[in-house]
């Protein structure tokens, strides 16, 4: 190993040499949309698969493509010497829809602007995706002791429905000591955080009808029944629409409240409400109490309606009375709520009191918690300091990682968060961007990391 190319200034000069060859990569990966949850976008998917795996080949490595009973799995690695231990990074490589009609350029086009990077995937994940990749070549050129895989997941934005069977079917190649996920953000610029647990997600859908065709509301109207009218009912029944909070008995039996350590760290970690707003471009919020918006976000569960559909949406009033609606809803799930316990509540209640209204699962995802001790833990907070010499807190995420939770349970190893999203880079948002700022502080981070966990002995 030569540590002399492991300094903060040799990654920095590292990262500046190597930053045309970045973005011709991400340029690539950007520009084919992948889209997991569009039937349409089906051949681009494995088309990005393909690029990643050439990807790898370019750049000095190995990689496959692992068949699943949906999309494949991209398998990157550099080296494979059985005496040595192996990390696996951890990514995916679909992509949201992007139909938003604020974006003010071709969603799939790579707009390099400055120093910041503008496209759909930019930050979610493919940026901190080649990022990780880059932060392995400087690693590997300095010697690092270290074999460093890559598994990059295709359906991870449909709630990674073929991620469990495809792992089982490839656990043999998959083998690693530990795994870092780089798909999370960070409080803002300049406080990087990593969560010590992921919420879980459960979707569904209510729909009714009632008649068959639109009717006169004139001429029937007051004697038929409103399907629409009818399913506000039930979600007026489920939650209170103005606080938040959901009605369902026993909804809130498992929540495990965050202990005393978790709050004193949240409250020290600079979270700001006023920065969260700005970061998110926020107009409504429930509260301004920044310890009980990080509380709402990280710990607690949520209902919330995503769309409602039926009756007449064009211009003016059509009088009719609709024959069928549908509400489209999710729950979002913290440690130790079940999924199958919730939904089983929430489908009693409806049935108890709304008995003709259909109710509809969609996928379900468990909540997860974190290591916030030992080696692998200490080596994050190790690299954020090294790479952007500032503290790192535990807090934990809002959001959802299917594959996390999979990847301890199948692999038998523990995940850990470095992740370089910013609030202000948009995940799922029109004029989603990345930065250079974050990528070669990143591969700084990066190639800290593999380097302090290389000399991990389990
Ligand atoms: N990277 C996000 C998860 C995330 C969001 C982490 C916010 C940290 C903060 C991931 O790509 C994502 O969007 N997950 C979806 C999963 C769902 C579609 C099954 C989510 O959380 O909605
Ligand atoms: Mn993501
Ligand atoms: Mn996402």
């Amino acid at each position: 190993m030569n540590p002399s190319l492991l300094t903060r200034q040799a990654l920095g000069q590292f990262a500046q040499d190597n930053r045309e060859a970045f973005e011709a990569e991400l340029k690539v990966l950007v520009e084919i949309p992948s889209v997991s949850a569009d039937p349409a976008h089906q051949a681009d998917v494995r088309r990005c698969a393909e690029a990643a795996r050439s990807l790898f080949e370019r750049h000095g490595g190995r990689a496959e493509l692992l068949e699943t009973s949906g999309n494949p799995f991209v398998h990157g690695w550099f080296g494979e010497d059985p005496s040595l231990p192996t990390i696996t990074v951890y990514n995916h490589l679909d992509v949201q829809p992007a139909n938003e009609p604020e974006w003010t350029a071709e969603p799939f086009t790579f707009v390099i602007d400055g120093d910041s990077y503008r496209g759909r995937g930019s930050t979610d994940d493919k940026g901190p995706a080649v990022t990780a990749l880059f932060g392995a070549l400087a690693a590997r050129r300095a010697g690092v002791p270290l074999n460093i895989h890559f598994l990059w997941e295709l359906e991870e934005e449909i709630g990674s429905p073929s991620f469990a069977g495809g792992l089982a079917l490839h656990r043999e190649r998959l083998k690693t000591d530990a795994i870092v996920v780089s798909d999370t953000v960070w409080i803002t610029r300049g406080k990087p955080s990593t969560p010590a647990g992921l919420r879980g997600l459960k979707g569904f859908r209510l729909t009714l009808e009632t008649a068959d065709h639109d009717l006169h509301s004139g001429v029937v109207g007051g004697a038929v029944r409103n399907p629409l009218a009818e399913l506000i009912k039930v979600v007026a029944a489920m939650m209170d629409g103005e606080t938040g909070k959901v009605t369902i008995p026993g909804f809130y039996d498992e929540v495990v409240k965050p202990s005393k350590e978790e709050l004193t760290e949240w409250s020290n970690a600079g979270f700001s409400v006023e920065t969260f707003k700005r970061d998110h471009m926020i107009t409504g919020m429930r509260t301004e109490d920044p310890l009980k918006v990080m509380k709402r976000v990280w710990a607690r569960p949520t209902m919330e309606v995503h769309g409602v559909v039926g009756g007449y949406t064009g211009p003016g009033i059509k009088s009719a009375v609709p024959p069928r609606a549908e509400i489209k809803l999710s729950c979002r799930l913290v440690p130790d709520m079940d999924e199958q316990k919730t939904i089983g509540r929430i489908r009693a209640f409806v049935s108890k009191h709304f008995p003709d209204v259909q109710f509809h699962e969609e996928h379900g995802l468990a909540p997860f918690k974190g290591h916030v001790t030992g080696p692998y833990a200490q080596a994050i907070k190790d690299a954020y300091r090294f790479a952007f010499d500032a503290p790192c807190a535990f807090t934990r995420e809002g959001g959802s990682i299917g594959a996390v939770k999979t990847m301890e349970e199948i692999l038998g190893c523990d995940v850990f968060f470095l992740g370089l999203s910013l609030p202000s880079h948009g995940y799922h948002a029109p004029n989603e961007n990345y930065d250079w700022e974050q990528a070669s502080g990143g591969m700084a981070a990066f190639a800290h990391y593999f380097e302090t966990v290389s000399a991990i002995r389990d």
